[in-house]
């Protein structure tokens, strides 16, 4: 049974800053509240043209150079967002034309802030029967577009920007050790976006309700949140048969630095064991483990043959823990050259559809 190794990671937010004294400008807040509360000092806002599929794109294909894979390689895509751009087509299709890969299935997955570490799962699962060998694995999110930014209570949380890893299939033991996913759907009122689903379109009546904003009991999901964090870490770990003593890192999902501190204490576990980078990004939901991981690999924290665990939770609600061991690029003979320049990906994506219209003239019709 083959391996399914974490080979290449990036990562794209996008340049505007948000500081916790321009949200004091904004609403009813401060920048001590905030720091104090969440940990939180500034985060990234997507300009007009940043989009889930772009900030995505950016950063499967800096994943896909360091694990020296090329897009046509890849056999599956799996975009983890609570921000889809639509509800279809999937992100993930989007990111699939923009960086050309031809031969990749596709689709989004839903889990809220828990959805990189589900996705990650699903991809290193599907490695692991065989049935595939190169898979892309995205978090990525521009939720700054459902956060209503009169809200106190959530508009000083998020931010936007994505993360993307390679999985790989290699006989070497090692890579992705275990996974525990879970789900409480009784809490789904404690953070959702109420409309814009089938159950509450987008009518003019909810927009004016404000409806298709993020809406959240904080404090309910602060309660949660400090009970998961280390439970689904010790059990991610007692299925991989290891013990807190034996990993070097916790990646956790950056929501609130009192959060992680609560599960540090839960694991009894120093805070430096915790890769947190929250106070620049805020919580990027899906994009911010992928995030975090990606600046503590590219710093030399993160090294080769680590044991880490990567824990997350989120509406649904939602929560999950991966343990893994890192591997870094495998061995290769060839070298993937960068893919840059906007001017050939849309050239390419029109090339497609031009093909696909020549392909339905010479089809036989069956009426
Ligand atoms: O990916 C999952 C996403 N969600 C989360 O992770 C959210 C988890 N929850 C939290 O992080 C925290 O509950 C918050 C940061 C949202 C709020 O912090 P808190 O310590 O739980 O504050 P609170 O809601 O208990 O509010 C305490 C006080 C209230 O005033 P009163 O009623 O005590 O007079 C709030 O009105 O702080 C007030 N407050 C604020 N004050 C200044 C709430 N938001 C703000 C604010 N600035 N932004």
């Amino acid at each position: 049974m083959p391996f399914a190794h974490i080979t290449g990671w990036g990562m794209s937010v996008p340049e505007p800053v948000l500081t916790n004294d321009d949200l004091s400008k904004m609403v009813d807040t401060n920048d001590q509240w905030i720091r104090e509360r969440t940990g939180i000092r500034e985060r990234h806002i997507a300009r007009e043209n940043q989009f889930p599929s772009t900030l995505g794109a950016e950063a499967a294909l800096k994943a896909l150079e360091v694990a020296n894979v090329q897009p046509t390689d890849v056999d599956l895509i799996i975009c983890a967002t609570s921000s889809p751009e639509h509800i279809f087509p999937a992100t993930a299709c989007l990111i699939q034309d923009l960086i050309g890969a031809d031969k990749a299935g596709a689709f989004d997955l839903s889990a809220a802030c828990s959805g990189f570490i589900y996705a990650l799962n699903m991809a290193a699962q599907s490695i692991r029967s065989g049935s595939i060998k190169t898979a892309l694995v995205i978090g990525t999110e521009t939720l700054s577009r459902f956060v209503n930014w009169k809200d106190r209570n959530t508009c000083i949380l998020f931010g936007d920007g994505a993360g993307a890893f390679v999985l790989q299939a290699s006989e070497r033991p090692g890579g992705v050790l275990s996974a525990v996913m879970r789900s409480d759907g009784s809490g789904g009122d404690l953070l959702s976006i109420p409309a814009g689903g089938s159950r509450h379109p987008a009518t003019e009546a909810a927009i004016h309700a404000g409806s298709q904003y993020i809406h959240m009991d904080g404090r309910e999901v602060f309660r949660f949140a400090t009970r998961v964090m280390a439970s689904s870490t010790k059990e991610a770990l007692d299925a991989a048969g290891l013990t807190v003593d034996q990993i070097q890192h916790i990646v956790p999902h950056q929501a609130n630095i009192r959060i992680i501190e609560a599960a540090a204490r839960g694991l009894k576990l120093p805070m430096d064991k915790f890769v947190v980078n929250l106070e620049r990004y805020g919580n990027t939901s899906t994009a911010s483990i992928p995030i975090a991981t990606a600046e503590a690999v590219t710093s030399g924290r993160i090294k080769p043959g680590d044991k880490l665990v990567m824990v997350g939770f989120g509406g649904g609600l939602t929560w999950g823990a991966l343990a893994a061991e890192w591997t870094g690029p495998l061995p290769s003979e060839r070298k993937v050259k960068p893919q840059k320049g906007s001017a050939l990906r849309r050239a390419r994506s029109f090339l497609r559809r031009v093909l696909r219209f020549i392909d339905g003239l010479l089809s036989p019709r069956e009426l």
